[in-house]
Formats: C-alpha cells, sequence, structure tokens
C-alpha cells in the first residue's frame, strides 16, 4: 500500500513534518485527528468532554480498519496514541518523530500559538501526568517504529528530507 505514517509524542512536530513532505514530495497527507473531526464535526477536546477517551480511541480503531482497507500511497500523520491500533503495520511503514520529552515541551513553549497547542491536547494539561505517558509509550513507539527520526534540534524540513530518504532506501 505504500503508505508513511508518522508516529510519535503529541507536540513532537508530526503535523508540521507531514505539511514538509507533502512540499517536497508527491505524497497525499491525511491526519487521523483531523479526520475524526470533521466525522464528529467536534474538537477532540469536546469529544473527549462529552463523549470520553474510550469513544475517541473507538473512532480512532475505525480510522485504522478504514486507512487499512482502502488507503494506498499516503502519508498519514496520526494523533500520539494511534500506534495502538493493532493493524498499524498493515497500514504502511511506520515512522516514528522522536524526541526527549522536554525538548518535546520546550518546542512547544517557543511556538506563537503556544498556550493553543497546550490547551487543544486533554492529555497534556497535566504536565507530570504527560511525562508518565511518554515514559510509557516511548519504548512501544521504539518497538514499532520501521524508522526512527529523532527531530531534536532539526527543522522540519530536514526532518522531512531525512524521512524520504530513508522511506527509499528502506533504512
Ligand atoms: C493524543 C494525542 C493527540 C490527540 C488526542 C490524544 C494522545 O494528538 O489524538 O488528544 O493520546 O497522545 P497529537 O499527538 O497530534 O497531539
Amino acid at each position: 500500500m505504500n503508505n508513511i505514517i508518522l508516529i510519535g509524542f503529541m507536540g513532537v512536530g508530526k503535523g508540521s513534518v507531514a505539511r514538509e513532505i507533502v512540499k517536497n514530495s508527491s505524497y497525499i497527507a491525511i491526519d487521523t485527528d483531523d479526520l475524526i473531526e470533521s466525522i464528529e464535526n467536534k474538537k477532540i477536546k469536546k469529544i473527549f468532554e462529552d463523549d470520553g477517551e474510550t469513544h475517541f480511541r473507538n473512532l480512532e480503531k475505525n480510522i485504522a480498519l478504514w486507512l487499512e482497507k482502502s488507503v494506498s500511497d499516503t502519508l498519514i500523520s496520526t494523533g500520539g496514541g494511534f500506534y495502538k491500533q493493532k493493524n498499524l503495520k498493515s497500514i504502511g511503514t511506520v515512522v516514528l518523530l522522536d524526541s526527549p520529552f522536554d525538548d518535546i515541551l520546550n518546542r512547544i513553549k517557543a511556538h506563537p500559538n503556544a498556550e493553543k497547542k497546550l490547551k487543544k491536547r486533554p492529555l497534556l494539561g497535566d504536565l507530570k501526568k504527560a511525562k508518565e505517558l511518554y515514559d510509557e509509550r516511548r519504548p512501544e513507539y521504539l518497538a514499532l517504529a520501521d524508522i526512527v527520526v529523532n527531530v531534536t534540534n532539526k527543522s522540519a524540513i530536514n526532518c522531512s528530507k531525512e524521512i524520504l530518504k530513508k522511506v527509499e532506501n528502506n533504512v
């Protein structure tokens, strides 16, 4: 199916990297959170508030099944918890954007829309809990990834070039 599937923790820059990949290749990009928001006609934060995380994870599961069945030659960026979907590896080449927790936080804080970026992510509200989630997930991200790209102190454009090169060479 030749999809590239970008995984990684909240705020690591999956969206920015996806946009650069689109500029530098013939890939069309889709984002699992955007799909969920448009299907539900609600922001992720509101889905968590109104319907709960379990409902959100079920929506992710439906998206994962659809991606496997129906999508090819596409760059798919995902929410930070999407990697838990059992069929992830059947969707495409899994690329992890990897960075230490503190660097992710600094990256978000340095953004002109930092407050908005923190607010829209229900699981980033409590930074102690977010760090625990990061520590729990990081080994799982690494275990799943076909390709790991360390994004710390790298521009989105350089990350995008590295990803395209690695996918092409299958490393
Ligand atoms: C989540 C990450 C979010 C979004 C939701 C849950 C997670 O996406 O899917 O808030 O479980 O890590 P981003 O990784 O784009 O912030």
